[in-house]
């Protein structure tokens, strides 16, 4: 029997529980690319790893630098003896993880891989559904993730413990990117996080959940079923890249659906009053940022470069139309295109920080 390779397509395969207890089955050798932040904060993580003979723990800082040609070298040097059947584990937020499966899928063709979110962004997104990357700059500015790869994690393990260091803000970028899949997947899901805000270990087993649904039908992207995935991201990614990335990715997709609401109205495919719920529910839900801070940003921008940025974003179509992912109703998501007219007309109120 052939077996299939280290990163083909898997369903998720979700561990819960305490690091101590799940590290206790790590392969001894194995390579640890561990945000140093979380070492930092969580002592006893460096102990247990320690206690499985490591190949290597590569301590990285997080953040959207890791996700940097530098950083994968970084990564490709420590793991260069790392044998075929060796394991990588990436433990840190989205930008470790991203970084940390390039590397998997790059060193011996493929080793295996095991994502430990320490995020909830990474907990309820990025550690699912099998991509890494890095960015690349184009004319100054950084475009995220033109170079990838698909290498799906072997495990995944989720330790609620390393979650309680986790900011308020870091918890608000990780809902609104589980609110994101709620709104646009799940109708049913959506009116019971409006009656009652989730807990987090929920929030995060539902949007896995989602996000794997949609995953299982479309593992490699083949069919565009996947692009459900990137509501709010068209803008999202414009206006995380204009403010240089101190807008999180989460935050700015949060801002991103808004912009997708709007263009929505503006098309007549996103009826008014399922905006003005999904703009409600995330304002009182994860707490997205207000529309003064799109202003803020998309203000200090020249339009051009904002089609350089969205042009670079891979999203767009032959004629240089978006091809953005819209609501048509709550839980339901549609792909269309949208010229650059239909969305400049909405530059005005967008720069104003006015709902259009
Ligand atoms: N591969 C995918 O499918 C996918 C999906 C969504 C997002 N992403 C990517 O994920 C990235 C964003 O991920 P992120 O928000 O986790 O960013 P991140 O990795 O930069 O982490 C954010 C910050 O949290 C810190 N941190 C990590 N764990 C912590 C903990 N337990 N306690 C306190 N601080 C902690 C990090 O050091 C960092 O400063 C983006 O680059 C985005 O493009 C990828
Ligand atoms: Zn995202």
């Amino acid at each position: 029997m052939i077996s299939s390779p280290p990163g083909a397509y898997r369903h998720s395969n979700d561990q819960w529980g305490s690091f101590k207890r799940l590290s206790a089955n790590l392969p001894e050798g194995s390579l640890v690319v561990l945000d140093r932040k979380v070492a930092k904060l969580h002592p006893t993580v460096l102990t247990a790893l320690k206690a499985r003979r490591p190949h290597a723990v590569l301590q990285l800082t997080g953040g959207e630098r890791a996700k940097s040609f530098e950083a994968l070298e970084q990564v490709l040097s420590a793991g260069l003896t790392l044998p075929r059947s060796g394991t990588l584990v990436a433990m840190g937020g989205g930008t470790i993880g991203d970084v940390s499966t390039m590397a998997a899928h790059l060193l011996k063709r493929g080793v295996r891989l095991v994502q430990v979110p320490t995020t909830l962004l990474a907990a309820v997104d990025s550690s699912l559904g099998g991509k890494g990357a890095v960015d690349v700059t184009v004319r100054g500015r950084v475009v995220k993730n033109p170079v990838g790869v698909f290498h799906y994690a072997e495990e995944t393990w989720l330790c609620p413990e390393l979650f309680a260091s986790l900011s308020d803000t870091q918890r608000r970028e990780g809902a609104l990117e589980a609110w994101k899949m709620v709104a646009s997947l799940d109708a049913e899901l959506f009116q019971a996080y409006t009656r009652r805000a989730p807990a987090l270990e929920r929030l995060v087993k539902d949007a896995r959940r989602l996000k794997e649904s949609v995953c299982a039908q479309d593992p490699y992207e083949q069919q565009g079923l996947r692009r459900v995935l990137n509501f709010g991201h068209t803008f999202g990614h414009v206006l995380e890249s204009v403010s240089h990335f101190k807008l999180s990715h989460g935050d700015a997709v949060g801002l991103g659906m808004l912009c997708a609401l709007d263009v929505g109205r503006a098309l007549g495919v996103t009826p008014p009053n399922v905006a003005e719920r999904v703009e409600a529910a995330l304002q009182k839900g994860p707490g997205v940022l207000g529309r003064e801070r799109t202003a803020q940003l998309l203000g200090r921008a020249a339009l051009k470069d904002i089609q350089v940025l969205l042009a670079a974003d891979k999203k767009t179509g032959a004629g240089g139309e978006l091809r953005m992912v819209l609501l048509t109703d709550i839980g339901v998501a549609e792909i269309r295109d949208v010229t650059a007219p239909q969305w400049r007309a909405l530059w005005p109120a967008w720069t104003q920080g006015v709902r259009p």
